[in-house]
């Protein structure tokens, strides 16, 4: 069976950690950045010296494509994204790209033409670390989100993404809009610890969890931290420190799937010696079953509710609900074939983790493909894999592509 160059793989995973990269050894590359600027020039670079065609959508998505001899026939598409986290891992997304440029050149290497045309896309802004909701471009392709929500959507400093498009010079003509494709897989790091603990090569990834991301702003009263009693104050953060406990048993409540999670809040007026007046902070929910969403979120009403006897006002804002979901049948036999012929071991999984083929999956047959990561560790710096589990992943994809490329 054909296989990737392994080599290669590798330093191309090595050259785009070094775009972005931190001094712990990790990177930061957020979405439609400099650092993002760069890695997209590099990696279309790398397409056209290859002979591929790379066209860019009003969201910023990139497609790379190698035709194949029926241009007529829907195209394979493989893709995952480009931007990382803050402090974020060297393989994140970045790896599932740089293993479909590696497929895509290894279809060169053996000078073998397909049947379908097969795209690699770069997906602008999965993490939703800059821009939030996550996996906004995918998700305006396929027509979750409208163009203009996205593009009116700010970051911190107020920069929105269309402004970040034209400043990067990724805002490309053709709206956004999905076109049909014949099969769509991503690959992955596992960003969970299952695959390395079991020593299995390959996760065959049959769903995803679905998610609900909430912003809470606490209303308190500023005060003066000498003069005001205790029993007169209108806390913001002590009822912050409430609500993030009362979050965080949420989760405990719907162990072992359910996942409760406060990753930001911000203090105003955040003054060593002044009773904050406001927290606004992050909540996200996720599990398997939309059910048990609806009872995390319910809770959290209630629990936000209680914070009335603090005299703090809470206002609960869903900004993103993503269904869970069940990946393709067909193309998981594709990639469990795959595994089959390279003499690999593999195991069902559900992810965790939100990935832009969820939302392509809900308009085309899509699966994704899992290697290990080492300890699990992920959004973080010390994210790390082995070489063999890259090769491993890399030949998996090549050969769930090409045998649904090679389909009439
Ligand atoms: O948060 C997620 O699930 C993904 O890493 N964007
Ligand atoms: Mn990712
Ligand atoms: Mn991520």
């Amino acid at each position: 069976m054909m296989r990737i160059n392994a080599e290669r793989l590798w330093s191309t995973l090595a050259m785009m950690a070094q775009i972005g990269g931190t001094p712990a050894g990790g990177v930061t590359r957020l979405a439609l950045s400099d650092e993002d600027r760069i890695a997209r020039n590099l990696l279309r670079d790398w397409a056209l010296e290859a002979g591929f065609s790379c066209d860019v959508d009003s969201m910023g998505n990139m497609f790379i494509r190698r035709a194949g001899k029926n241009p007529t026939l829907a195209p394979v598409i493989t893709g995952s994204h480009v931007d990382s986290q803050p402090l974020g891992g060297n393989y994140d997304g970045i790896y599932g790209v740089m293993a479909g440029l590696e497929l895509l050149r290894t279809l060169n290497d053996n000078q073998l033409e397909t049947e379908r045309d097969i795209v690699l896309v770069n997906w602008t802004n999965e993490e939703g670390a800059r821009f939030a909701p996550a996996m906004l471009a995918s998700g305006v392709w396929t027509g979750q989100f409208s163009e203009e929500y996205a593009h009116a959507l700010a970051d911190r400093d107020g920069i929105t993404v269309g402004e970040a498009l034209d400043a990067i010079g990724y805002r490309g003509e053709q709206p956004a809009r999905a076109f049909p494709i014949h099969a769509c897989y991503e690959l992955h790091i596992e960003q969970g610890p299952i695959l390395e603990d079991e020593a299995i090569d390959i996760g065959l990834v049959r769903a995803a969890m679905g998610q609900r991301w909430f912003t809470i702003t606490l209303d308190g009263f500023a005060a003066h931290a000498g003069t005001t009693p205790m029993h007169s104050r209108r806390d913001a953060l002590t009822a912050f420190a409430e609500l993030a406990l009362k979050v965080e048993a949420i989760g405990y409540q719907h162990e072992p799937d359910g996942r409760a999670t406060i990753g930001m809040a911000n203090v105003t007026p955040n003054s060593r010696n002044v009773v904050p007046s406001r927290v606004v902070c992050s909540v996200e929910f996720r599990h398997p079953h939309s059910e048990a969403l609806d009872a995390m979120e319910a809770a959290l009403y209630q629990a936000a509710e209680s914070l009335t006897a603090r005299g703090v006002n809470a206002n609960v804002e869903r900004i993103f609900d993503y269904a869970p979901i069940a990946f393709d049948a067909a193309c998981l036999a594709r990639s469990e074939n795959a595994v089959a012929g390279l003499g690999y071991t593999a195991r069902p999984m559900v992810s965790g983790a939100g990935h832009d083929t969820c939302y392509v999956s809900k308009i085309a047959p899509a699966s994704m493909i899992f290697i290990p990561c080492e300890k699990g560790i992920s959004h973080n710096e010390a994210e790390n894999i082995l070489p063999e589990w890259s090769e491993k992943g890399a030949n998996v994809l090549l050969h769930s592509v090409l045998t649904a490329a090679q389909e009439p």
